[in-house]
């Protein structure tokens, strides 16, 4: 298992609040039998330029870092981050740095506004005239937004698409399932901010998962999960 998405970097944004918290949660994903995990604080344009941010997760990296010793097992990870859509973010400057480490992988958080047409545009421009492999970051989320918008994403064989664990937990389970059979998940994140309510969790998704799983969709999870962490290196 792969967790794509995650704020597990200490203090950077609204995730883990310390080193402490950020060990609890590492610690909670290697017993859950997760091998590698992508560090995705947000990033927002109009607080940080991405070379502040940078410079911010880095410093974040060098804390946790220095106390990985004190766990017993410490799982593959690399460093990305999850960019919230701005208007002319496809031709912003740096924007090619925020990818997930050496790849051009990089993970979009749509908004949460009513979507445009534009947003859209926005987000094709990034693959068509950057060249960069978009990660649409919890698709579930906006399934509520103008249906058109969003199958304009979920049929663009050039956008990936991730999932929270969350979305297969609970009442939106069977709407999770039926996405699954798809085909159209790539990617899935815990999306976890800290040890409670939003805590790692894909141990809880995959066996719900599993149970449905007849066309090979977590098989392909993994595959691209393995590719963007052979690609970030
Ligand atoms: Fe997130």
């Amino acid at each position: 298992m792969f967790d794509c998405h995650c704020h597990i970097l200490p203090g950077i944004d609204d995730g883990s609040k310390n080193v402490q918290m950020s060990l609890a949660m590492l610690d909670m994903e290697v017993r859950q039998g997760v091998e590698g995990i992508i560090f995705t604080p947000h990033f927002y344009a109009d607080m940080n330029s991405p070379s502040t941010f940078l410079r911010r997760r880095e410093k974040a990296l060098q804390e946790l870092e220095a106390n990985l010793n004190l766990l017993p097992q410490v799982p593959d990870y690399i460093l990305g981050s999850e960019v919230h859509y701005f208007r002319g973010m496809s031709r912003s400057e740096g924007i090619e740095s925020l990818c997930i480490g050496n790849s051009n992988y990089i993970l979009i958080e749509m908004p949460f506004r009513t979507w445009q047409p534009q947003f859209i545009d926005e987000i094709e421009e990034i693959t068509d005239v950057l060249g960069l492999r978009v990660i649409i970051a919890h698709i579930e989320r906006y399934f509520d937004q103008d249906r058109k918008l969003v199958k304009r994403i979920v049929d663009n064989p050039n956008l990936l698409i991730q999932c929270n664990a969350e979305f297969f937990l609970g009442r939106s389970a069977n709407n999770a399932l039926k996405f699954m059979k798809s085909g159209r998940i790539d990617l899935l994140g815990s999306d976890s901010h800290n040890l409670e309510h939003r805590r790692p969790n894909l141990i809880e998704a995959v066996p719900v998962m599993q149970k449905k799983d007849k066309k090979g969709a977590l098989d392909h999870i993994d595959r691209v999960s393995r590719r963007i962490f052979e690609a970030a290196r």
